[in-house]
Formats: C-alpha cells, structure tokens, sequence
C-alpha cells in the first residue's frame, strides 16, 4: 500500500504534460502524491500563501453538458494559481458544428496550455488528447469522472485520516462517477463494495480492473444487488443521481428500477455509527438519498464539493 507521502520530484516530473482522463492510466503512487499535494494546498491556502505557480498559463474548458462545481472550481483553481481559464460551450466552437476532433486538438493546443473538457463521449476525449499536445483533463465522460474521485478520497482522508483498509460503498447507478471512486478506491488500498440493481451494473471489464488493482494494494473490490450487503460495516456511504445527464428519458424507469437504493436512516444502520455519506451533487433528495441523511451529521457533501478546488488546484499545478 502506498502511503500519501512528501513532495516527490521523480512522480511529479512524471506528471508534467500528461493527459488525466482515466485514473487507470495513473499509477497508486501518483495518486496518492497528488492526494498529499492537494491537502498541502488546501492548508497553505487557508494559511493564506497562494503561490503563483501557474502565471502566464491559461486553461481552456470545453463544454458539451452542464456543471456548477466543476466549471467554478476549475476557474478559480487556476485564478489561485497566477492562471487563467477560459469557458467555452461547446455548441458555440467550430466543433459544435461539425469541424473535427483532430483539428480542433491540433488548433487548441496553438493557444492553451491545457484544455479541460466536459463531453458526452469519453471516445471524443481520447481522441482529442491523442491530438492536442496539451494536457487534456476530463471533467467528466460517460464513464469517467476521475476529478470528483480525487476530491472525494481527499475528503475521506480528511475525515477518517487514512484510507487504506477503509470500506467504501457505493449503492445506485454503475456510472461514471462510481467506475472513478471505485478506481480511485483500489488504488488507495480501500475495501470498495458496489450494489446496483440488475441491469445498472458497474461496468465489468473495469470492475475486474479495480479488483487487481485493489488487491495489489491490499484491498478488495466486490459488486452485488443487494444495498445492505454493500453497506454493512462502511466507513464511507456514497451515492450518486439515478439519472444521469443526457438520459432523461429514461428517468420514469430509473425511479422504479432504483426504489429500493435509497440512502436512508434504514439503510445506513447497518454502516459504522460514524460513517460519513458523500455525493458528488448535484442530488435529488428523497430519490437516491433521504433529505435526513444527506443533510444529517454524517454528510460531508459540502466539505467534498469544496475538495473540487484543492483536488483539481493539485492535478493542474503538477500536469500544466
Ligand atoms: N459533481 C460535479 O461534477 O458537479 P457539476 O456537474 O456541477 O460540475
Ligand atoms: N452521474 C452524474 C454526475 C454529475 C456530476 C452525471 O453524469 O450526470
């Protein structure tokens, strides 16, 4: 297991110009670099010092779905760090109206020194690191959302002080952001359970994935349909929206297929007693969680929302 250690050259050497669009292409030692970075940040940051590592640099944020957290934390993150961010919508650049993913990475690295993207398909966002030599960061895809994992460790470790051997559970939809935790999990040595209902599964390929790669780290990775099973004796409880963005139209269905994954008082008596529940927001309270859990004593979900900055400040300082 690696532990969250001091500033390491070698590691952040290594990071410089990379790409982060899945934490798989991440090594459990980077991570947890960037994990004790991010925490050494956050602390300089309220000891007010807020070098400007990043002066001259500016950051572009394509667009293709909503955020809140996301755009703002990326945009002062780097205002944080002596930069610049720039938003655009992706239906107003060029690409929105046909001109390819090969130009457009080609052209924005002309300009940028890294590009941050939000898009539908993780597929577009390889292809656009492949050709823009910038970094490229995913803000989230439909299978990834490797940011928000990184703040949620960070607020797991800020919380519970350590996070190898600890249970993580996450119960809802096999999604993007639960694929990231799980990941993000494995490598940091955590016991992670997963329960989704029949059809919603966490993907497979990368839930055998996430096994090797927890059990190098002497954790474990287990999925199942049953909420209770996932949930018994957890450190962490974490659930994410039955419907995310751009399936809509599925969301009468979701509802029914769900019912029986909410986040409730029931549900989290079989956790620890000091469990912490997170979310990555935005939430539907009193569909995938009850409002008495989600704003209750063991929610941290704003604590986690604000680890965006500190997060993401750590993977921009090292990567740009
Ligand atoms: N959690 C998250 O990514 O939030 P936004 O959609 O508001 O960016
Ligand atoms: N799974 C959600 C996360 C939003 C931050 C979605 O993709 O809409």
């Amino acid at each position: 297991m690696v532990k969250c250690g001091v500033p390491n050259n070698e590691i952040s050497n290594g990071l410089k110009g990379r790409d982060l669009l899945s934490l798989l292409d991440y090594t459990s030692e980077e991570i947890a670099y960037l994990l004790d970075y991010a925490n050494n940040m956050k602390q300089e940051m309220l000891a007010g010092n807020m070098p400007p590592i990043l002066a001259g640099k500016t950051l572009g944020m394509i667009f293709e779905k909503h955020s809140t957290r996301t755009r703002i934390s990326f945009e002062v993150g780097m205002i944080q760090l002596g930069g610049h961010a720039m938003f655009m919508n992706a239906r107003d650049l060029q690409i929105g109206r046909g001109e390819s993913v090969y130009d457009t990475g080609h052209v924005l690295s002309e300009y940028l020194d890294g590009v941050m993207i939000r898009a539908n398909s993780h597929e577009m966002v390889k292809e656009l690191a492949e050709h823009a030599s910038v970094p490229v960061i995913n803000g989230l895809t439909d299978i990834f959302h490797p940011c928000q994992a990184l703040a949620d460790l960070l607020t797991v470790l800020e919380v519970k002080g350590s996070l190898a051997g600890k249970k993580i559970a996450y119960v809802g939809d096999g999604n993007n952001v639960a694929h990231s935790l799980i990941i993000a999990a494995a490598h940091m040595g955590m016991h992670a359970a997963v329960a989704t209902p029949e059809g919603f599964e966490y993907n497979s390929e990368l839930l055998e994935k996430a096994k090797e790669l927890a059990a190098k780290n002497g954790g474990s990775v287990m999925a199942t349909t049953n909420p209770v099973e996932a949930v018994t004796g957890a450190d962490v409880v974490y659930t994410d929206v039955w419907t995310s963005m751009g399936q809509e139209e599925e969301a009468a269905a979701r509802l029914e297929a769900f019912k029986d994954f909410q986040i409730n008082d029931a549900l989290v008596a079989h956790a620890k007693e000091d469990y912490m529940f997170l979310h990555c927001l935005p939430a539907h309270r009193e569909e995938e969680v009850a409002t008495s859990v989600i704003d209750g004593p063991n929610s941290y979900v704003f604590q986690q929302a604000g680890n965006r900055l500190h997060a993401q400040k750590a993977v921009l300082a090292n990567v740009l």
